[in-house]
């Protein structure tokens, strides 16, 4: 009998870090790969933020602290909701975690009973279903359409919905299509919620700061009659290129905060002293960086995009947020190609043209794959190019 248990073997291992793990292994081996498989700004941290850090270790601000966040940075995260979001919490409505991954973690192990159900509108962040796997409960994956800018509509929601419903996961702007919900959108969704009294929603907004064309970003917490069965978790990884620095946070019903707290204490303890000082300095320092950085993410969206519709067989979405395109490859598959799925598309790809992506499947909607534009434009140029001839080759 295996030594490891059963609930571990109902997951499996992140899809997009072994991608990443792929392009470093051939990397090594000394072929000239270009990864835009990884999920994280190629920004530096700000120097605000890293000297914030540097004064707290030199301050001594280098001990145990309370388990979900300290008091500065739970005042910090409170403000932050109430400038942003104009959502108003009390600091016991706060918690704090090692990124907003733990927190989701710590959120599902505490509230999840087994068979209860999570409907997880696809394509998906590649955790949530194994999140879910492991405390027990049943993903319930919707499928969204292309043609509705792969987002969940009002009729998808609802017949997704059954006795067992416990959540719904959100994700605005989306991980991997960068696909954002319009607050008409949220209000046609909430007339569902609001019917359910006793559905959950978790909020995943770990990529508001990263918008384009002036959109509005909207939070469904921002719906009165929904904010008290509303977790919403956010963090400084991805809006301030933190994503070593580990913090991530969460806002919403004291029960839920209070059991997540539970689970850390028994676990991990408080994220690190210093990282959470850092993020103190990240929410409520200068926001500057905010709006330069997504200047430059634009323009490397825009020609992304732009490059991915000039290639034969390819046709892409232009997202309003997030830094993934979702390019659908589904006139490149079948008997012509040879490749019979996206992962083979995937796997051809990184062997012929060395380019590293990650396919669609992965994340839960076949036909498709993820590109990160967090590189250097010199880095995509290359791509786009070498993607074009391997696309060229295969028609
Ligand atoms: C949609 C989404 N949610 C949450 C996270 C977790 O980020 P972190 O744990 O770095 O805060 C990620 C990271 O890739 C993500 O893409």
């Amino acid at each position: 009998m295996s030594i490891v248990s059963n609930s571990l073997k109902r997951i499996k291992p992140s899809p997009t870090i072994a991608v990443t793990s792929k392009a470093r292994e051939m990397r090594a081996a000394g072929k000239d790969v270009i990864g835009l498989g990884a999920g994280e700004p190629d920004f530096d941290t700000p120097n605000n933020i890293k000297e914030a850090a540097i004064e707290a270790i030199r301050s001594g601000d280098t001990k145990y602290t309370a388990v979900d966040g300290t008091p500065a940075l739970k005042k910090a995260i409170q403000s932050k909701f109430l400038r942003e979001n104009n959502l108003s919490y009390n600091l016991d409505q706060i918690t704090v975690g090692t990124g907003g991954k733990q927190v989701l973690y710590n959120t599902f192990m505490a509230t999840i009973n087994k068979g209860d159900e999570v409907i997880i509108p696809a394509p998906y962040w590649v955790s949530y279903p194994d999140i879910i796997l492991l405390a027990g409960g049943k993903p319930k994956i919707v499928k969204c359409d292309e043609q509705d800018n792969f987002k969940l509509t009002p009729k998808k929601l609802k017949k997704a919905i059954s006795k067992k419903t416990k959540w719904i996961i959100l994700n605005s702007p989306s991980n991997p299509t960068g696909s954002t919900y319009t607050k008409k959108e949220i209000q046609e969704l909430s007339k569902v919620l609001i019917k359910y009294k006793k559905i959950y929603i978790l909020s995943d907004d770990i990529y508001e700061h990263i918008i384009y064309d002036n959109f509005n970003f909207f939070t469904i917490a921002q719906i009165e009659k929904l904010k008290e069965r509303t977790l919403t978790m956010n963090g400084v990884s991805k809006s301030y290129s933190m994503t070593g620095w580990r913090i991530g946070y969460a806002a919403g019903p004291r029960e839920i905060i209070k059991a997540i707290s539970k689970i850390q204490s028994q676990s991990t303890s408080n994220p690190s002293s210093i990282s959470q000082a850092a993020a103190v300095e990240a929410l409520s320092g200068t926001q500057e960086f905010i709006k330069t950085r997504s200047d430059s993410f634009k323009e490397r969206r825009n020609f992304v995009v732009n490059s991915l519709n000039n290639i034969n067989g390819l046709s892409c979405l232009k997202p309003e947020g997030a830094f993934y395109v979702f390019p659908n490859c589904k006139k490149l598959l079948g008997k012509k190609t040879k490749l019979k799925i996206d992962k083979d598309f995937v796997e051809k790809l990184l062997e012929k043209s060395e380019v590293a992506v990650v396919q669609g499947s992965a994340f839960g909607l076949d036909g498709y794959f993820r590109i990160s534009y967090a590189t250097s434009m010199e880095n995509l140029k290359k791509a786009m190019e070498r993607i074009k001839s391997f696309c060229g080759s295969l028609n």
